[in-house]
């Protein structure tokens, strides 16, 4: 089992492991051109030449990345794939040198085992402007945000800065 950079090739592929946990809210939908548009995010996770798993970096800068669409084919599970995925992406994001490495989960106990720890959703701005502003589970989120590394200081990145003030938050 090894991973490596997802190429335009494996997007539907990477779209077929992705909607199944879409349609039961697991994972954010992700709709086949988002996927070849944003194919450089991702990673695969492949076995005897076959892709049984794949998972996504989001830079937001070098302050905060996102992981995200992390998912392994069900009869591969439990088998090391899903942490090395992880693991791969999180070296991605070191080679970036990002400093905090944030995503949104129903499977908390699986990244608290891979050193995430659990944060306020509103310490994570951006991440709710992206995503969470359209998502019809707004008030209702059984999400768990967590991170890795030293929570952003949002006053300190006008990105982020300009997004509060445009939110009025
Ligand atoms: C979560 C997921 C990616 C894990 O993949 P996997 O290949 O089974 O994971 P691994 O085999 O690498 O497991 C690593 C460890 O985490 C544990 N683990 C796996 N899935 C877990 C879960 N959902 N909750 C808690 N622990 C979990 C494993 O038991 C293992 O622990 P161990 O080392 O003590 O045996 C996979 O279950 C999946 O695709 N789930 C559906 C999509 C999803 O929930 N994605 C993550 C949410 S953003």
């Amino acid at each position: 089992m090894h991973t490596r950079e997802a190429l335009l090739a494996d997007a539907e592929l990477i779209h077929e492991l992705i909607s199944p946990y879409a349609e039961d809210g697991t994972l954010l939908p992700r709709t086949l051109p988002e996927i070849c548009e944003n194919v450089r995010d991702f990673l695969v996770l492949e076995e005897a030449n076959q892709v049984i798993g794949c998972g996504a970096l989001h830079l937001y800068g070098p302050h905060l990345a996102e992981i995200r669409s992390i998912t392994v084919e069900r009869k591969y599970q439990k088998r090391g794939g899903g942490e090395l995925l992880v693991e791969s992406l999180m070296s991605e994001a070191g080679r970036h040198q990002v400093g905090c490495i944030c995503l949104f989960t129903r499977s908390p106990q699986f990244f608290a085992n891979l050193g995430f720890r659990v944060v306020q959703r509103d310490d994570l701005p951006e991440k709710v402007n992206k995503d969470c502003c359209l998502c019809p589970r707004y008030d209702c989120c059984d999400e768990v945000a967590m991170v890795k590394g030293e929570l952003p200081r949002v006053a300190s990145w006008p990105e982020a800065t300009n997004w509060l003030v445009k939110f009025h938050l």
